[in-house]
């Protein structure tokens, strides 16, 4: 919404008349948004816009950070390339001459107006800041977008009790560290085994009536055009009371009056339960 505005009153500035309209019509415009104007665009009329200023994306996926760009329609384009963490007052790297980015990295966009750029594969390490730069054919006429995009890279978790009686409802949750920018469809795995089960929201899976046989190790898992992210897995127990008992005598035979003998009770419950009487 801002970023429209931005160009609205940035289209505006090349015509005197339509900015005082603008202005007029806007009256409680706060003083807080030219300052944003400001920070967007340079008076000669350079600026980066990203539809995202934050990402979350999962671990192994491919992130697309989408972006345009705006210049003078008589500067030409000499250079554009995304950098990252910028050091003040030295010129930024090219991301695509770094190693650890040169064969996961791949600009979309052109040298017109759009910088949108796939980074595939991310890794933790990734987590880092982005900025798009780009440099005209007019000296000193060039222009880094700040602030960047940030990128969050995340893995899944999943968040269940250790124990669930049987006959109880549970549910677990495929956890991220940050709210996912893009929609992801979950999977749920026991024992390595996919799910059908009803799902509660999209990243929970409800467990109706515990029965014994839901115990086990599960985990949850995303599948993407390419790319593919599971969680470990977390141990789920159901425990049940008893259906029947047992009782061991020991010594077993025939007991003479006054000799000692031990009672042991055993069933099938979990916890098993073991009871000595001695
Ligand atoms: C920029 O290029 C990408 C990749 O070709 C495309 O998906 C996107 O729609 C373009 N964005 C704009 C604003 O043209
Ligand atoms: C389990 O969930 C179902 C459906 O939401 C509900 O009808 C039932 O009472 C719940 N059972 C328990 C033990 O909470
Ligand atoms: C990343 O995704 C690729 C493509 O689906 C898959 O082959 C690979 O096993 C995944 N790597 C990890 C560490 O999950
Ligand atoms: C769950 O069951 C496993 C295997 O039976 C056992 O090793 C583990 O200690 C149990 N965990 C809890 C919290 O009861």
């Amino acid at each position: 919404m801002i970023v429209n505005f931005c160009s609205l009153l940035y289209s505006s500035l090349k015509n005197g008349v339509a900015m005082m309209m603008s202005l007029r019509t806007a009256p409680s415009l706060p003083l807080i948004f030219l300052l944003v104007i400001h920070n967007v665009f340079s008076k000669n009329g350079l600026g980066v816009n990203y539809r995202h200023s934050h990402i979350c994306a999962l671990k192994n996926s491919s992130v697309i950070m989408s972006c345009t760009y705006t210049y003078p329609t008589r500067y030409k384009i000499k250079k554009v390339f995304w950098t990252k963490n910028p050091v003040h007052g030295e010129e930024p790297p090219d991301l695509s001459d770094d190693p650890e980015y040169s064969q996961r990295l791949q600009y979309l966009g052109d040298e017109q107006k759009n910088c949108t750029i796939r980074l595939s594969h991310v890794t933790q390490k990734d987590s880092q800041m982005y900025y798009f730069r780009f440099i005209t054919d007019k000296p000193g006429e060039k222009w880094l977008g700040v602030p960047g995009v940030t990128l969050t890279v995340t893995e899944l978790q999943v968040e269940s009790p250790e124990t669930v009686k049987e006959g109880h409802n549970v549910s677990l949750t495929c956890k991220s560290s940050c709210d996912l920018t893009d929609r992801a469809t979950f999977i749920w795995y026991r024992n390595s085994q996919p799910l059908t089960e009803r799902r509660d929201r999209n990243n929970q899976l409800l467990l109706q009536s515990v029965r014994r046989e839901d115990a086990g190790r599960y985990s949850c898992g995303v599948q993407g055009h390419n790319h593919y992210l599971k969680s470990s897995d977390v141990q789920l127990n159901v425990t049940y009371p008893p259906k029947e008992s047992l009782v061991e005598v020991s010594p077993s035979g025939e007991i003479v009056e006054g000799d000692s003998v031990t009672l042991i009770c055993s069933s099938d419950s979990k916890p098993s339960c073991r009871n000595q009487l001695v």
